[in-house]
């Protein structure tokens, strides 16, 4: 939680976040369109982690008949998302707390963007059944964040995808520590945990859609 409660992170959020994720902005398409694949025009779709708003943003322009719930711990990632949606926030309600705190719905969609990195195994677990508590039976789960490829060398890949972030320089040095601090801090599960853990939770239909070095998205079906 602590980035983002610290105001020179939240304030540069927005702007950082498109260049360390590859492919960001078509990861956002493709969670619209598998979200789009059962959810009708006026879908009401639950976004958890919603601080910054930038799935928000990408989801309300691209559907403008769908309604969001997001919830979010950190006030400083909510104020920053209402900035960043201005008027989109008419169809999308924001909460201050954790996934317990959402309604209960039930909603014909979720999304988990570049937040279960941060939660523990049994922390994740106990969000996860709370999202799909929340579903429509059938209705899709969109996740995705940091994991580590099967083979494990999480810390090689981690710096790959810190180099990825970087300006201009390869560093591959810096982007290593980089990479040793990232991997001690993160509790990063591997792809076939994350994979256990969804099943865990009550998903089926796990399905990989997108990878990027440690980055990698997931839908499933509650
Ligand atoms: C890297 S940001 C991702 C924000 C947004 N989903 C995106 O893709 O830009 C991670 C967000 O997860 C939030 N977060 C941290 N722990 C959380 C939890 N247990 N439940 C929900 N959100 C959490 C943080 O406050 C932060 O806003």
């Amino acid at each position: 939680m602590q980035p983002f409660t610290d105001p020179a992170a939240v304030a540069g959020y927005a702007e950082a976040t498109p260049r360390k994720v590859p492919g960001f902005a078509d990861l956002h398409r493709m969670t619209m369109l598998l979200l789009a694949e059962h959810a009708s025009e006026a879908a009401n779709i639950l976004v958890v982690g919603a601080g910054g708003g930038l799935e928000l943003k990408a989801l309300a322009e691209a559907q403008q008949g769908w309604r969001f719930v997001g919830v979010d711990p950190s006030l400083e990632m909510l104020n920053l998302g209402r900035r960043v949606l201005g008027p989109l926030q008419q169809r999308v309600e924001l909460h201050h707390g954790y996934i317990d705190t959402a309604p209960p719905g039930p909603y014909d969609g979720a999304t988990c963007l570049l937040t279960l990195h941060f939660l523990g195994r049994d922390e994740r677990l106990c969000a996860l059944r709370e999202i799909r508590r929340r579903l429509k039976p059938g209705a899709p789960l969109v996740v995705a964040h940091h994991s580590c490829p099967e083979g494990g060398k999480l810390r090689r890949w981690l710096s790959m995808s810190i180099a990825f972030a970087g300006e201009s320089r390869v560093d591959f040095a810096a982007a290593s520590v980089s990479a040793s601090a990232m991997a001690s801090r993160l509790p990063i599960l591997s792809v076939s945990e994350d994979e256990a853990t969804l099943r865990e939770a009550g998903f089926s239909e796990v399905a990989l859609f997108y990878a990027g070095f440690t980055f990698r998205g997931w839908v499933a079906a509650a």
